[in-house]
């Protein structure tokens, strides 16, 4: 038989119908591809990224020096905490001006550089919106707070004194963890769920809202690519704010969180803004329960497109953590989102100390290979990855012993209400130590220069004295390195479209030791095998060792024992992935 030009044609056609143009087969039966389920998502915590005018605080000027950096990582999204006008009291999530970029960051001009240089390197802009509350120095507080009648009254959630005191209100930072604070001027009480410089906006005021709209608008009309909304799960509240149960604050979110109006407000966000650009949105939290956070990203319901959800970061303690719990979470969650809706993937942020040293072993024998082991989880999970700056390279908690080393708001408000309270200041030291959100704030170590080569200046917070060991100049030299391995691991996910959004499988439920899945999509199916603990382990795997390619092993000898039907074996915090055929 003669081969036509037609047939040609359309078996080219067809070629590229099911390698389609990322180049994988059998993509084209993936239903509701996005780019941000196929996006990794990188948080640039700007404060301590890097410095460029020597002031000892990262900034903008610092950020675009390192773009050609952050593409090298194969990243797409850049998630950017905030950099809006601020005094400072939570480190940007206090705005005094939405417009504006912060003094110590840089100016709008840099700001615009930056969004230049990151699109001209294919990666997308996503910034943080925090519009649960605002700063006491904002305008429209500054107005709110100077009378009862003024235009601006409304805007914040105010209880006049003479009603005597409104019902308790847990505050996450307040000393005396106290969320209303009595304002002289007006005789009156302000909302605050954050610090008392965090005044709660009202979201039940459609101005409020209006206003949001109208700065989401500003951003997005300059082109940037998304919004992660700040405690946006606390936004809606009931403003009759009726009397909690007594010992309500050691489950607080159950009474904060996704107060039925904010499905609705959501929905009018969705319509006015997210609808009209291609951007994408995470809320920070999920509310209370499956259901509240499938609803939030449930497509059909246009709200938003991902839950960022707290129940597997809030796992680690200082005392250890059980992998059993650690794999029923992430199975459970995965199982809500299989159908519809979407979910984030992240072990670490700006809020947590050190991915491994939460999660890993940052002793010298283990750091490298737990934090290699933790990226593989990340990166193979259904669900967008989010990865923090500086985990990477394996970055650890610094160790600080004094309170004077420590900057954050929460850190040092805890501390003064635990002082006043009496308790055992060594016993509360020791838990900052492992769990204070300074921890992750400490300096990129780029390089084994002093300050590690963030500043020349004094840096605003110290920098980790481990940098002459663990940072990136060095890991650059290292094809074994965290910061190769992520690279590799990122390159994988990008190669095989079944790590975003195949079918996930939990094998070997009760082991202890090893958490191991599959990941399957169109006949293709990769496992997953991770050791978490610091001996050798096996698991149950039940596949044949003989079909199986190795795709990704985080020991540097590449040595790794055959996959067995009955009990594989794997080293310390070994991490394999197979490609099963
Ligand atoms: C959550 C942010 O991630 C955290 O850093 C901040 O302190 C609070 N929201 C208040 O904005």
């Amino acid at each position: 038989m003669k081969i036509s030009a037609i047939t040609l044609t359309a078996l080219a056609i067809a070629v590229l119908f099911s390698a389609n143009c990322f180049g994988q087969t059998g993509t084209s039966t993936i239903k509701d591809r996005k780019w941000w389920k196929e996006a990794v998502v990188y948080q640039i915590y700007p404060r301590s990224f890097k410095d460029n005018n020597g002031d000892g605080v990262g900034d903008l000027k610092g950020i675009i020096s390192k773009l050609d950096y952050i593409k090298s990582l194969g990243v797409d999204v850049v998630w950017l905490n905030p950099i809006y006008s601020s005094p400072n009291d939570d480190n940007g999530y206090d705005v005094s001006d939405y417009r504006n970029i912060m003094s110590d960051f840089g100016t709008m001009d840099d700001f615009n550089t930056m969004l230049k240089g990151m699109h001209d390197r294919g990666i997308k802009l996503v910034m943080d919106l925090v519009v649960n509350h605002s700063s006491d120095e904002h305008e429209w507080f500054k107005q709110s707070r100077s009378s009862r009648t003024s235009p601006y009254r409304e805007y914040y959630h105010w209880w006049n004194a003479e009603n005597g005191k409104p019902p308790y209100r847990y505050s996450l930072f307040d000393i005396n963890h106290d969320a209303w604070r009595y304002d002289s001027l007006t005789n009156a009480y302000y909302l605050h769920y954050f610090s008392r410089k965090q005044p709660d906006l009202n979201w039940e005021n459609p101005k409020v809202r209006q206003e949001v709209y109208g700065i989401m608008k500003f951003w997005a009309d300059k082109g940037i690519d998304g919004f992660r909304m700040d405690a946006f799960q606390y936004a809606a509240k009931d403003t009759t704010f009726p009397a909690f149960p007594k010992g309500f604050e050691r489950n607080f979110n159950q009474y904060y969180g996704m107060v039925p109006n904010l499905h609705g407000y959501l929905q009018q966000m969705n319509k006015e803004v997210l609808s009209r650009y291609n951007v994408m949105s995470v809320a920070e939290g999920a509310g209370n329960t499956y259901e509240d956070a499938h609803n939030m990203v449930d497509a059909g319901r246009h709200e938003l497109n991902m839950a960022y959800a707290f129940d597997g970061v809030g796992i680690a303690r200082s005392k250890g953590y059980s992998l059993l719990h650690f794999k029923a979470v992430f199975s459970k969650w995965d199982s809500v989102f299989a159908e519809k809706g979407w979910v984030s993937i992240f072990l670490a942020n700006h809020d947590q100390a050190r991915l491994v040293s939460r999660f890993g072993n940052p002793t010298p024998a283990f750091r490298d290979l737990s934090s290699k082991m933790l990226t593989t989880f990340i990166l193979t999970m259904r669900g967008t990855p989010y990865y923090y700056n500086g985990d990477e390279l394996g970055m650890t908690n610094p160790g600080f012993t004094k309170i004077e080393d420590y900057r954050d708001v929460q850190t040092l408000n805890e501390y003064h209400h635990q002082q006043n309270i009496g308790s055992d200041m060594t016993v509360f030291m020791k838990e900052i130590a492992f769990s204070s959100r300074d921890n992750g704030r400490t300096p990129f170590q780029w390089d084994g220069s002093k300050n590690a080569g963030f500043t020349t200046g004094t840096p605003w917070i110290k920098v980790n004295p481990n940098y002459t060991v663990i940072n990136a100049a060095k890991e650059e030299e290292d094809p074994n390195s965290c910061l190769n391995y992520f690279r590799k691991a990122i390159k994988l996910r990008k190669d095989n479209l079944a790590l975003v959004y195949g079918k996930y499988t939990l094998l070997d439920k009760s082991n202890p030791n090893v958490y191991a899945y599959t990941r399957e999509m169109n006949g293709k199916k990769l496992l997953i095998l991770l050791n978490f603990s610091n001996t050798a382990a096996k698991a149950a795997t039940t596949y044949n060792g003989a079909n199986a390619k190795l795709l990704l092993n985080n020991y540097d000898n590449k040595v790794v024992n055959a996959l067995s039907k009955v009990n594989t074996e794997l080293r310390p915090y070994e991490a394999v992935i197979y490609q099963l055929q």
